[in-house]
């Protein structure tokens, strides 16, 4: 009863502190470390502008933000649906440090509570702002109404599909929870009643994932949730697990939040009229590191991601091509072929770290400066570049940046 009680009087509070900045011509709210935790307790999702006076950036994107907010309060007027807050960076330093901010201004996306390390970082426009929310707010779980319908759906990376008994039975409201949260790593569906009868036990709900068929382990591309169906945790984890591929796509979206993960990339550069080099490089990703946690494994366009090649001394004819980006070098994995052969990546992978990659560069540099045509270049293989993905980072043409240490390689 006591707790009702206090979580009321917050409630109260926040609307009070929202109607207050409202009626001053503020749609944004001033977020402190005293109001933080009962607005994002209250609201389902709470879009946060870390800022600093100071950043030039952030004082062209305050009006914006604001203006979004106006017209998002529109659209959402119900309490606790979405708010749009502003953290002031040099008074707020508790707040900054808990969100690992680095650059100016950065903005966070708190849902149901959760805080996660996505960000917004699309255009900053009142239009994009607004067309972001209104997708964050979307029901995250289309319904099929068929059995036709679910079959044609097209499987991407992965998908989670739920077969319920009905709308609102309360496992369901567990597996709308979750979907929320992990909307943007998976796609959810959900059949209910009798269209999905014969796709479950009777007299309960299931739960499947299908994964990317080509992955040659059929229990990557298949598999049924046997936890808790009321355990949000639970679900929670599972659904990571499943949804957060061992190789991904990079593309000019994603580079960015890609490389602020701050672990080196190994790239597999193909040519997108032969697939057949990416089913390769997974399979031997998931045979052989399916365990390699020290760097993220990537697919990249060749045609898109050309000029990286081209930097490497590689063209569209050389597809496919391994390479590592150190964020400092780029290392070209001498044949593709050899990923077939157990422990040759993953050797590839070990040079980086202990330093082999990097030395043999500086040897061939040096040999190349002296001349001497003594000494064979292709004895000192790899061959390594200047990396062209750093470029990729976070930009100090869009971010006030600042300086936190990081090893490099
Ligand atoms: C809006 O908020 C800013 C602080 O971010 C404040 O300086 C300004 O005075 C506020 N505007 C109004 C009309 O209250
Ligand atoms: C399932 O999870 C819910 C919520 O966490 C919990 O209340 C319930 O006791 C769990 N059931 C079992 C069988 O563990
Ligand atoms: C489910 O969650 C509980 C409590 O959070 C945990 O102890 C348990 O190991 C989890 N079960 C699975 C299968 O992850
Ligand atoms: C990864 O680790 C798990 C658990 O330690 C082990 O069973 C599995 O064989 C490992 N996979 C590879 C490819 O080494
Ligand atoms: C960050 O570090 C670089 C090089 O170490 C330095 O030149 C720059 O002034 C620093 N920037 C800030 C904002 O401290």
């Amino acid at each position: 009863m006591k707790m009702t009680g206090s979580l009321n009087i917050l409630t109260l509070m926040v609307v009070v502190v929202s109607l207050l900045s409202l009626a001053a011509g503020n749609s944004t709210v001033v977020v402190t470390h005293e109001n933080f935790q009962g607005l994002i307790n209250t609201n389902e999702l709470v879009l946060l502008s870390f800022y600093t006076d100071w950043c030039r950036f952030s004082k062209i994107l305050e009006p914006i933000f604001e203006e979004a907010a106006a017209k998002i309060h529109q659209k959402f007027p119900e309490n606790g649906r979405v708010i749009l807050g502003k953290v002031n960076c040099d008074k707020e330093e508790m707040l900054a440090d808990q969100f690992d901010i680095i650059k100016y201004p950065t903005l966070k996306i708190i849902r149901n509570g959760l805080i996660s390390n996505q960000e917004y970082r699309g255009q900053r426009s009142v239009e994009a702002f607004v067309q972001f929310v209104e997708n964050e707010m979307a029901d995250p779980i289309k319904e099929f109404h068929s059995i036709e319908e679910l079959k044609n759906v097209e499987v991407g990376d992965g998908t989670v599909i739920g077969y319920y008994i009905s709308k609102d039975h309360v496992e369901y409201d567990t597996y709308r929870r979750v979907a929320s949260l992990m909307r943007n790593e998976c796609r959810f569906l959900v059949g209910f009643g009798d269209l999905t009868k014969d796709l479950r036990p009777p007299v309960k709900n299931a739960l499947i994932f299908r994964g990317d068929p080509p992955v040659p382990n059929p229990k990557i591309s298949y598999s049924e949730y046997l936890g808790n169906m009321t355990s949000f945790t639970n679900l929670t984890s599972w659904i990571d697990k499943k949804c957060i591929a061992l190789v991904r796509e990079v593309t000019f979206d994603n580079a960015e939040e890609l490389s602020e993960e701050g672990l080196p990339f190994v790239l597999l550069f193909y040519n997108k009229n032969d697939l057949g080099p990416i089913q390769e490089f997974k399979k031997a990703i998931h045979s052989q590191l399916e365990n390699e946690t020290r760097v993220n494994f990537l697919t990249a366009e060749g045609k898109l991601f050309k000029h990286p090649l081209y930097h490497m001394g590689k063209s569209l004819e050389d597809l496919p091509v391994i390479a590592i980006d150190s964020f400092m070098h780029m290392y070209v994995f001498p044949r593709f072929e050899d990923i077939h052969q157990p422990g040759i990546l993953q050797k590839f992978i070990d040079d980086l770290f202990n330093g082999a990659l990097h030395f043999n560069y500086h040897l061939a540099l040096e040999a190349h400066e002296k001349s001497e045509s003594t000494i064979d270049p292709s004895q000192f293989p790899p061959v390594a570049h200047e990396s062209k993905f750093k470029e990729l980072r976070p930009s100090k043409h869009r971010y006030t940046l600042v300086n936190r240490t990081r090893d490099e390689l």
